[in-house]
């Protein structure tokens, strides 16, 4: 039963956005649930949203909200940031696409290339789902190997072979290795070929690897678990991972495409692990949809057409100039002394928020690192894994409820599952304002924590 907190925050909302709950009513009479995405929505019904600048977006009804989504962690200059949209007008001008090579395309591949150490070439796709797709088929017709392994929990986008265990084995004990879950659109004989495994576990890993040890092509996994939580490599993990990999002859495939942002050469380069590939997306389209997908020369070679083993990749908008452009200007602006100021935002951001809740004695554990904060409540000491934070999301949902629709009344626009994504927007100011803000939301949710976790 909803709380009579959630209840008072909602009728608070509603009256607020009387315009955004009319255009709900229109838009769901034509588009199942209002809307296309359905991280999107929530109950009673999603803010619509009329424009963006800087870090706000403002509503229908004309209200502000600090923008802590960025669109899923793809903005990470805010909305409207002026280089990006002067680039883009001069490249409207110019038209929106050619089929053929552009500048732009290899502006953006120069960057990459440049900044990411173990990016040797790289190719473009239009989403991290297409991107993660080609990585792997490339891993197979590198070794020729089957089984891929990837991350209980993790997310990877939604082809076929990433929805196995996009959802945890909710029932899998300690130490055990996850069963497989699957979606019911996706044949078994695809999801069998995935050997799933819990994050932070490096004995897990080489136990499922034993069960087909000469037929796993690829480990696919993110460095660090995004939409499962913001949550961090152990020290010494990832570096095993990669000695388990060629112990085995399993290629090593990063899905850095939330990641990414945490240095100029990624999480890989931050915690000196090099994989064999590694996927992009989000922040590298400046705003705009893209994908890329690159790693060691020798295996990206089965994309060149005279090769002999030829891999097609294409996609009418792949490359576009419009997407190339808008990252290329996004990364041109976001150089290690960028990166190192909204590491300190964020840091500052989550010291904030773990004494405001100490103060209050909500349980809340933070993690993340850089510019992600993930907030779980949770009567454990540590988040490790997706088990972790997806078990104490979907058991205590309420208590993420009441805390996302009070930050919605305060004027701040996140997650329901409690994250915080900074962009380069942001100023100190504003993060002391939110850790305020927030100390007086997590002590109102307090009462309610204490009737509903007991672990
Ligand atoms: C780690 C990771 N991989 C892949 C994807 C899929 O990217 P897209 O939504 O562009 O298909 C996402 C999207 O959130 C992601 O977080």
């Amino acid at each position: 039963m909803p709380s009579s907190l959630y209840e008072e925050l909602k009728q608070e909302y509603i009256r607020k956005t009387p315009r955004s709950a009319a255009h709900y009513e229109a838009a769901r009479r034509i588009i199942p649930g209002g809307e296309s995405r359905i991280l999107v929505t929530y109950a009673p019904y999603a803010i619509t949203v009329a424009r963006g600048a800087g870090c706000e977006v403002y509503d229908l009804d004309g209200n502000a909200y600090v923008d802590y989504i960025n669109n899923y962690m793809s903005l990470i200059h805010g909305h409207a940031f002026p280089p990006i949209t002067e680039a883009l007008k001069a490249q409207l001008e110019k038209g929106t696409v050619y089929a053929a090579p552009t500048l732009p395309q290899y502006d953006l591949a120069k960057h990459l290339t440049d900044r990411i150490p173990a990016l040797d070439k790289v190719k473009f796709c239009n989403s991290g789902t297409e991107a993660v797709m080609y990585a792997v088929r490339a891993a197979r017709a590198y070794n020729r190997k089957k089984y891929i392994i990837r991350i209980d929990g993790g997310y990877n986008g939604t082809s076929d072979f990433s929805t196995v265990n996009m959802a945890i084995d909710r029932k899998r004990r300690p130490g055990a290795l996850p069963a497989r879950v699957t979606e019911p659109g996706v044949a078994d004989e695809l999801s069998g070929l995935v050997i799933p495994v819990a994050f932070n576990d490096v004995d897990q890993m080489e136990r499922a690897i034993k069960e087909h040890p000469d037929e796993i092509s690829a480990i696919v996994m993110e460095p660090m678990l995004g939409s499962a939580g913001f949550i961090m490599p152990q020290p010494g993990y990832l570096r095993a991972v990669r000695d388990l990999a060629d112990r085995y002859g399993a290629l090593l495939i990063f899905d850095e495409i939330v990641s990414y942002r945490l240095s100029e050469g990624g999480l890989a380069a931050l915690e000196g692990v090099e994989p064999d590939l590694t996927t992009l997306g989000k922040i590298i389209g400046g705003g705009l949809p893209v994908g890329a997908y690159g790693g060691r020369e020798d295996i990206m070679k089965s994309f060149l057409p005279a090769h002999n083993v030829l891999l097609s990749a294409s996609g009418t908008f792949s490359g576009n100039p419009l997407s190339m452009t808008a990252g290329a200007t996004a990364l041109a602006h976001y150089p290690k002394a960028a990166i190192d100021r909204l590491d300190r935002l964020g840091e500052r951001l989550r010291q904030g928020l773990r004494a405001a809740v100490e103060k209050s004695g909500a349980p809340v554990v933070f993690t993340g690192s850089g510019s992600f904060t993930g907030y779980h409540f949770t009567r454990k000491k540590r988040v490790e894994n997706a088990t972790d934070s997806m078990k104490t999301l979907e058991d205590h949902m309420p208590l993420y409820e009441c805390v996302h629709m009070a930050a919605l009344v305060k004027g701040y626009y996140l997650m329901k599952k409690g994250r915080f994504v900074l962009s380069t927007a942001m100023e100190e100011t504003l993060v002391e304002t939110t850790i305020r803000d927030f100390d007086e939301i997590f002590s109102r949710v307090k009462p309610l924590c204490d009737d509903m976790l007991h672990e």
